[in-house]
């Protein structure tokens, strides 16, 4: 219930993709929210207000003079109650009236008229968004402090390909719900480590460890949700990228050791959240080992570096979080990791409390001592490691 207790206003302009607002109804509404509908003229033709009442439960307003509200004003109505305005798919034309405060309809009135921020999820042919007409319209919206979401590239319902799409309604929605996350890292860079590493034997075998990413994952996510820029480096993880964050895919420990190095000079924040393989084969099969009734061979391994306490160790490294994951003693483990690898915040859990699933169980060391976390969702808890890391940002040094 991500959006629980709060008033989305949607407005479905006339474009094939308001089908698609449809099934982005329902998703706001299982999540929590209150949604109220208005819809163009032009977008009753694509889909009926009918629909839009079954799925939100509320009325839908379609027109500006609608004798059933109380003074003719449903446009005042329905800003004032709203805590979002989101269109959803926003033409064009919509985008041109808005950019240029015009008001001659239901839709374009509410947004002129309302006190809440907008979102707007444009959806057009290629041609039509690339016009330097739309460009400039949306340098003004984007000017007057609206949230643009997309939109995407792809093939297009007129049977061409390119930039115009409606995101996704799953998109939208994790949008919308990043839209009320409090900015605690606006305009802070994150670079980032997660899942696991896979160190080659030969070219079909090699030495890993067990991560799915989820943690990580969440944590990219809760980061951009508070305004970061997050750069994400993961080994090989079957996780979808969140929206909003440059993603580097490596394999081994060493890809992943340069590509971090890479960039981690210009950051603010860096977290470790990878399974790092702690060894790799010293020598890489060119083809692939046979048995050939031969004795079991001997690995012989040699030690990777370690990104985390090569990063702390850079002349001026950015904050650097450590993860610790242990299947026992804990708090002795996470507080030695820290020293260690010098460095301010370490991430302990028990390998039994989350791998592999949706929930966890985290406690924090820093200078202060430990803090456990409730236990809760992975995403849950990376808006409080996100917390966490913001405070300890604004108060460097200050008694954790
Ligand atoms: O050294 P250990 O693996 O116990 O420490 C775990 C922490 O260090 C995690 O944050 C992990 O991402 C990071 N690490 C690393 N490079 C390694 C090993 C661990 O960045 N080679």
């Amino acid at each position: 219930m991500e959006l629980k207790g709060k008033r989305i206003a949607l407005g479905v302009t006339g474009g094939i993709a308001a089908y698609k607002a449809a099934e982005l109804v329902r998703l706001l509404v299982k999540q929590g929210a209150s949604v109220q509908v208005a819809m163009t003229e032009a977008a009753t033709h694509f889909v009926t207000p009918t629909t839009f009442q079954a799925l939100s439960g509320n009325r839908v307003f379609t027109d500006q003079w609608d004798s059933g509200v109380a003074n003719s004003m449903a446009h005042i109505q329905l800003s004032r109650d709203a805590d979002v305005l989101l269109i959803a798919p926003a033409s064009a034309d919509f985008l041109a009236k808005a950019a240029n405060g015009i008001a001659d309809n239901l839709l374009t009135t509410l947004t002129l008229a309302r006190d809440c921020p907008l979102l707007v999820a444009p959806a057009m042919n290629r041609q039509m968004w690339t016009n330097p007409a739309t460009q400039r319209n949306m340098a003004t919206l984007l000017g007057d402090n609206v949230t643009v979401l997309g939109p995407a590239s792809g093939e297009q319902a007129c049977g061409e390909i390119g930039d115009g799409r409606m995101l996704e309604p799953e998109e939208i929605l994790a949008e919308v719900i990043a839209h009320f996350q409090p900015k605690l890292l606006k305009g802070r860079s994150v670079l980032m480590t997660a899942g696991p590493t896979f160190e080659a034997i030969d070219p079909v075998r090699g030495i890993t460890n067990l991560s799915s990413g989820k943690m990580g994952f969440a944590i990219a996510r809760a980061a951009r949700e508070a305004g970061a820029n997050v750069t994400l480096v993961c080994g090989p993880v079957s996780q979808p990228t969140p929206r909003g964050i440059t993603r580097i895919d490596v394999t081994s420990a060493l890809e992943m050791h340069a590509e971090v190095l890479k960039r981690a000079a210009n950051q603010d924040v860096f977290i470790g959240v990878a399974a790092v393989a702690d060894y790799r084969p010293k020598i890489v099969a060119g083809q692939k080992t046979k048995k050939d009734g031969a004795p079991p061979p001997v690995i012989e391994l040699v030690q990777n570096p370690d990104i985390l306490a090569d990063v702390a160790a850079l002349p001026q490294p950015p904050l650097c979080v450590g993860f610790a994951a242990e299947t026992q003693n804990l708090a002795e483990y996470a507080e030695k990791k820290r020293r260690a690898k010098k460095i301010p915040l370490i991430v302990g859990n028990l390998i039994q409390d989350g791998f592999g699933g949706d929930d966890n169980t985290l406690i924090l060391f820093d200078d202060g001592g430990q803090q456990p976390l409730t236990p809760a969702p992975k995403l849950e808890l990376a808006r409080q490691l996100t917390a966490r890391i913001a405070f300890l940002l604004e108060n460097p040094n200050a008694p954790h």
